[in-house]
């Protein structure tokens, strides 16, 4: 296509001409880049990596950076580029879902108005301005088509139904598609205001989190709790058996209200919202020593928490219900036996692992970065697939798209702040000397080749430790997180070797496993040996490790097996509470030296604690 093409006259200067293809999602929740040469991915990062802002929703200039350097390219290399969504529709319908609301909408609608008409609506002139590329070779996706790429054109299959379950893109806010080839039909939607996403979240703000961010927590404090407000939580939704779904607005205010996504009819309902700032803890939690001292009326605020963890409990069971019942209408309607899955809510492991489980579906991809940074690999799919009508020829069976910082890089970085370090370029060495921390009861900060896509620390930028000790949670979370005591750690595993701890089986096939996108049961006998990653109700969501995709990890977890019989670490991502994981050499080592971690792996340079001066 468009062989006469300038940019391609000069890429077949040096050589074979290559198509270059930009995906782009900004202006949302997280904004992300992502560049295909010939339809196989190169590089695909959230900009919140670079700019250290989390969720970073601004134009994601230093991802796109990134994405060409990584590929040797100018912006003037850029072929095409497709933006995730349609600007212009969404625009619509702020417009109509203000008018219909107002004048309770009159903010929401005139600061969606400023900002609209600000960036947002300009964005092809935008793009053009930023990468020099003509308007005609800049296209346009739709937000949950853009989903269902990422998880469709990212899977090996050929062909699968798929579904995008979100907060809203356009007008959409779940979609039920049909991927074939290079080729995605999507066969029905449903509609704003009517959104999964955003019930999940109205119950996020209400249980005192951060919407768009607090939604884990919510998934970790329900099995706290008993479901004894699921009919509560019926009344607010409505599904039908071929999986459409209704909200009733009467109890919601996001649909008028900017810092609002419930109304009092809500809270006559469930009672007053949880207070953000109090410490959240049950009488099965207990009180973690980072709280500080253990209040007199212990018990008593325990129950009353244990009222907020049922709540979490009830939210997540029909979060569930309403998932299968699409899932299970989503067999029905095409009879294929695969499914791909994306949109915020495909972050929701718990459910994932029940659709694996409980549905006809024989096997499942989800998306690893399944939000909206995700979709601009989606994007540039879309673009290359279906409007280029490119032939497929990539898989992702991992998930390091994102900037690795080589040894040379690393050991400047090292010198130069004077800290005191090994390198060990033996890499048996190396490991041996990580087990023998692990096993020593420390807690390891490591970082490896090219960071993460997507939300999880999947062994490129994670924090280690044993899981085999009980007490392994406390330290993690007294030392470096200061988390809620109720969310768990994860397990990775040897993908081999899963089967022997979890209950999945054939676990290595399965990809979402390898993207931490599983909630399991860890199998009964095998809860006492990993009790620090084994949840409350006796689940784990692990992370099956490759050989192939991930040689060093597999090789410290593979070596950890042999000394101590358990070929499972304790994974949680690489960074301090409420920061984005770390990217560099310097940020790795600021979280390293701000918190307790007690040793530092930087590719092949090692950093102890008792080694610094
Ligand atoms: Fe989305």
């Amino acid at each position: 296509m468009a062989a006469s093409h300038g940019r391609h006259a000069r890429a077949r200067a040096g050589a074979e001409a290559v198509l270059n293809v930009l995906g782009l999602s900004c202006y949302f929740h997280d904004s992300a880049a992502a560049l295909l040469r010939d339809g196989i991915l190169v590089a695909a990062a959230e900009e919140e990596r670079f700019t250290r802002k989390k969720h970073d929703y601004e134009f994601p200039q230093h991802a796109i950076d990134f994405c060409l350097r990584q590929a040797g390219l100018a912006a003037t290399d850029v072929d095409y580029v497709v933006f995730f969504e349609k600007p212009f529709v969404k625009f619509e319908r702020l417009l109509i879902a203000g008018l219909a609301t107002f004048p309770r909408s009159y903010k929401v609608f005139r600061e969606a108005m400023i900002t609209w008409l600000g960036d947002k609506l300009w964005i092809r002139h935008l793009i053009q301005k930023r990468l020099g590329i003509a308007a005609d070779r800049i296209f346009f996706s739709e937000h949950h088509l853009s989903h269902a790429a990422s998880a469709f054109f990212c899977s090996p299959f050929h062909e699968a139904a798929i579904l995008t379950v979100d907060g809203v893109g356009e007008w959409t806010t779940a979609s039920l598609g049909v991927g074939r080839g290079t080729d995605i039909t999507l066969l029905k939607e449903i509609r704003f205001p009517h959104s999964l996403g955003l019930l999940y979240s109205a119950f996020t703000a209400f249980l005192g989190f951060e919407v768009n961010e607090g939604e884990y927590k919510v998934m970790g404090m329900a099995p706290f709790g008993t479901p004894r407000y699921v009919d509560k939580v019926w009344k607010l939704i409505r599904v039908g058996k071929d999986g459409a779904f209704e909200l009733d607005m009467e109890y919601f205010s996001f649909h008028h209200s900017t810092d609002r996504t419930f109304n009092t009819k809500f809270v006559d309902l469930f009672g007053a919202p949880r207070d953000p700032r109090a410490n959240f803890f049950t009488p099965v939690s207990g009180y973690p020593s980072y709280f500080g001292d253990r209040p007199e009326n212990f018990d008593a605020l325990a129950r009353d928490n244990q009222h907020y963890a049922d709540i979490a409990a009830s939210i997540q069971k029909v979060t569930e219900e309403v998932l299968l019942t699409m899932a299970r209408a989503a067999y029905e309607e095409t009879g294929l036996t695969r499914l791909c899955m994306a949109g915020g809510v495909a972050l929701n492991s718990v459910a994932n692992g029940r659709i694996i489980r409980e549905t006809p579906f024989e096997e499942l991809y989800v998306h690893p970065a399944a939000g909206d940074g995700g979709a601009a690999v989606g994007a540039a799919l879309y673009g290359y697939h279906t409007i280029l009508g490119k032939a497929r020829g990539f898989v992702m069976e991992h998930a390091a798209w994102g900037e690795a910082h080589g040894p040379d890089a690393t050991e400047r970085f090292l010198r130069e702040s004077g800290i005191r370090y090994e390198r060990i370029e033996d890499e048996d060495r190396l490991i041996t000397r990580v087990v023998d921390r692990l096993q020593s009861g420390k807690v390891v900060g490591w970082s490896q080749g090219r960071f993460e896509w997507g939300p999880r620390a999947l062994g490129h930028r994670s924090i280690l430790a044993d899981p085999r000790r009980a007490d392994m949670k406390d330290i993690v979370n007294t030392k470096i997180k200061f988390r809620e005591p109720f969310r768990p750690f994860a397990p990775s595993v040897l993908a081999e070797r899963a089967e022997d701890y979890f209950d999945l089986p054939s676990a290595a096939r399965h990809f979402p496993a390898r993207f931490m996108l599983y909630v399991v049961d860890v199998k009964p006998d095998k809860r006492a040996v990993l009790p620090a990653i084994t949840h409350v109700d006796g689940t784990g969501r692990l992370q099956t490790v490759q050989r192939e995709t991930n040689p060093r990890y597999y090789r410290l977890i593979e070596t950890f097996g042999q000394a101590t019989g358990v070929p499972v670490v304790l994974n949680t991502s690489f960074n301090l509470k409420g920061e984005p994981i770390v990217n560099t050499p310097a940020e790795a080592y600021n979280t390293f030296s701000k918190s307790g971690m007690d040793v530092l792996v930087l590719g092949e340079c090692v950093v102890e604690k008792s080694d610094r001066a």
